[in-house]
């Protein structure tokens, strides 16, 4: 079975989209191979499987009225809950089909994110983020890009800093020694914490040797917090939502939280940076198999790859329940 076939894995929250894109119609994403319709109605956001009970159109091919979400096949219409509020074939009395329900995923809006769980019962929880919104910090909400890699692959190479010589040598990594620190890197209540330094060759906006600070916090399963300090105090933490649509297709979700100013560095720039990094990332993990290896038996390593051989670990013991994370605050 791959990896992220595994059923824990549905009792996650995960970020499924950027709250901007809900403004007007219903929108579809896939979750862990799970159609999923999102709309606003009333205030909020609602989640449901993406299929109508009645013909199983797509409901997000559909529209809003009022605060119910409409099915573009017969007009049937669903309240927020995934009742079915309305059969428009129907007098307005006629009673309908009481088990003819949408239904209804878990959903929740935070740090400009619509998150999802497909289960009833979710395990860990939201990561904390005191810095979002909060005085002195401003938020820099970035893209979606796609990849056609599994979400641990793509969470892992997030974890590994010997592939930015490398892999980055068009941005960051360009010209910086690949000989580097074996990082730290310890479990926690909601998953893994890595620390390390790391010389880098620019930051957004800049060409410049420099040095990163980070660290690094992996919310179960596949959700970064990198907090990235630099020598003169400028504070960028990046989070990198990976969120498994289906096997071999990652969506990331991405953010940035910084202590300047849009003076000081235009969003522009970051967003530009950040666009060639992730297509740097995008153009390898693209080619690498569809099924992410649990063992360390599978494939080679170094002691600089601890902190993947400490991943790997630590999704096996929780695909195997040897492992459940609770939402403790950072330590
Ligand atoms: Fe949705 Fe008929 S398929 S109303
Ligand atoms: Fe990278």
């Amino acid at each position: 079975m791959l990896v992220t076939q595994e059923p824990v894995f549905r009792r996650f929250w995960y970020p499924v989209a950027f709250e901007r894109a809900l403004e007007h119609e219903p929108i579809h994403r896939r979750l862990l191979g799970e159609d999923v319709v999102l709309w606003r109605a009333g205030g909020t956001v609602n989640a449901a499987p993406d299929r109508c009970p009645h013909r199983e159109a797509r409901m997000s091919a559909g529209w809003l009225c009022d605060d119910h979400i409409v099915c573009p096949y017969h007009g049937w219409e669903f309240s927020a809950d995934g009742a079915l509020a309305k059969v428009p074939q129907l007098e307005d009395d006629a009673p309908l089909p009481s088990r003819a329900r949408l239904g209804s995923y878990l959903c929740q809006e935070r740090y400009g994110w619509v998150w999802v769980c497909l289960d009833d019962e979710p395990l860990g929880g939201i990561p904390e983020l005191p810095e979002y919104d909060a005085e002195g910090w401003r938020v820099v909400p970035e893209y979606e890009w796609m990849f056609e890699c599994s979400a641990p692959a793509l969470i892992e190479n997030n974890l590994d800093p010997a592939h930015v010589a490398f892999v980055h040598k068009g941005t960051f990594g360009k010209g910086v020694d690949p000989r580097i620190e074996v990082p730290s890197l310890e479990r926690t209540a909601y998953g893994l914490v890595r620390r390390n330094k790391i010389a880098v060759a620019g930051r957004p906006g800049e060409d410049e040797m420099t040095e990163r600070d980070t660290t690094t916090e992996i919310w179960a399963p596949f959700m970064g917090v990198f907090r990235i300090g630099y020598p003169d105090g400028l504070v960028h933490i990046m989070l990198k939502a990976c969120t498994p649509e289906e096997d071999g297709r990652t969506r990331l979700l991405q953010q940035v939280i910084r202590n300047d100013t849009e003076a000081d560095r235009p969003a522009a720039d970051i967003l530009a940076f950040d666009d060639k990094v992730e297509a740097e990332d995008k153009d390898v993990l693209d080619t690498l198999p569809v099924d992410y290896p649990l063992e360390p038996t599978q494939q080679f390593h170094t002691r600089v790859d601890r902190p993947t051989l400490e991943l790997r670990r630590w999704l096996k013991e929780l695909t195997l329940g040897q492992w459940v994370p609770t939402n403790e605050p950072v330590g």
